[in-house]
């Protein structure tokens, strides 16, 4: 077999990659505690980029510190200290012909309440304590699990005063007014410092249920302001930051990754959330904005397992959902969908499902 689409380039906005094959983002907990890469961290990405893979998105990068760091040791774009770790990041990946995306991203109600408050505390501790971080990660998982336990951490945020997380729990608060107009412009802060960097662009994460997601969902928007309430009040964060970005970034490339059916149905709760009808409306709301591309996913930590399936789930068996948004949009669709063989790739871009293979355990097994 040739894989004649798999090793043809393609653009996403004014970004040629070289190939179809992208790796997907992944947490890895390689990351400093402020948020800067280690050189673990670059090592394991630059070993993807030298494997040969066309685009690599970044693992969730925090745009703020307070009440959006969704783990100890991830990559942060949340402060103009990170531009100098980026652009060591972006060097190293451009070095082997490949682009380099940074995924923005804020963990919503879908975080513990450990993270809340703590993190700018222990870079701050860490400032006066170089030890400290081994400190933290020896006691947090006792201390952090007996805190939670309790209730004794601090709210995570959401559009609403909404049930918690499956999987995250806690208590819930709703973002105030100024809060959101806040974090609009710390999604597009930390764009402006990526493209400082020489990063290529940016991927918005409105997926797998965190806080961009909880605002398209009626689940978790109940607002009654204008960031609530219908279709176009439910997409207006989305669409503040990416205006936002516009504004100060020009056409640097934004990726929108997407859940198109929080599938509540596969879990019992049929009715809850949106499906793919309306999950294909929010694409196609999405390319108008001006995005460039759309990555295709689904689900959210409450159905977990249909957005982070089990290997025992059938190879493509999510295909059909990048295939509704494709046929309804004309920018490039990315989309990780259990694709494990070369000819399952290429078979899928030949059947136009979608422009782009995302890979992501893969990368983990084999970064070549
Ligand atoms: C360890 C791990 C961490 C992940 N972290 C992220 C993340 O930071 N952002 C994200 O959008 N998806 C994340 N994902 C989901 C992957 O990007 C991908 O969608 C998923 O693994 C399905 O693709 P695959 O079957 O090729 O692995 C993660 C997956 C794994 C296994």
């Amino acid at each position: 077999m040739e894989y004649k689409m798999l090793f043809s380039p393609m653009r996403i906005g004014s970004c040629e990659i070289k190939n179809r094959i992208v790796m997907s983002p992944m947490l890895m907990g390689f990351g400093q505690l402020d948020g800067k890469p280690t050189k673990r961290m670059l090592d394991y990405y630059e070993e993807r980029a030298r494997g040969g893979t066309g685009l690599i998105i970044t693992e969730i990068t925090r745009v703020n510190d307070r009440h959006g760091a969704a783990a100890f040791a991830q990559l942060a774009a949340s402060h103009d200290y990170h531009i100098e770790g980026l652009r060591e990041f972006a060097e190293r990946i451009h070095r082997h012909g490949a682009k380099l995306f940074v995924q923005l991203h804020h963990p919503g109600r879908q975080n513990v309440g450990l993270a809340v408050g703590t993190v700018p505390l222990c870079i701050a501790a860490t400032r006066v304590c170089k030890s400290f971080p081994k400190l933290l990660f020896k006691v947090a998982p006792k201390l952090g699990k007996t805190l939670c336990e309790k209730n004794l951490t601090k709210a995570s945020v959401a559009p609403s005063a909404c049930e918690p997380s499956y999987f995250a729990g806690g208590r819930v608060r709703a973002l105030r007014h100024g809060e959101i107009k806040q974090l609009v412009r710390q999604f597009a802060d930390a764009a402006v410092r990526c493209k400082a960097a020489g990063v290529d662009g940016v991927e918005l994460h409105g997926t797998h249920g965190y806080l961009i997601q909880q605002f398209l969902s009626p689940h978790t928007n109940t607002r009654t302001d204008e960031y609530g309430g219908n279709f176009e009040n439910r997409l207006r964060f989305l669409r503040e930051i990416v205006e936002e970005i516009r504004k100060r970034c020009d056409d640097y490339p934004i990726i929108v990754r997407l859940t198109v059916d929080e599938f509540y149905d596969k879990i019992g709760r049929e009715g809850v959330g949106y499906g793919l009808d309306l999950g294909v409306e929010y694409a196609k709301a999405i390319e108008k904005m001006g995005v460039d591309a759309i990555d295709v996913s689904s689900a959210s930590y409450d159905t977990f397992n249909f957005w982070l399936e089990p290997t025992s789930f059938e190879t493509g068996w999510r295909k059909y959902l990048a295939a509704a948004v494709k046929k309804e949009v004309k920018i490039p669709v990315l989309a990780a969908n259990l694709i494990r063989s070369p000819e399952q790739a290429e078979a899928q871009l030949e059947e136009g499902i979608q422009d782009f293979v995302s890979l992501g355990r893969p990368h983990t097994a084999d970064p070549h």
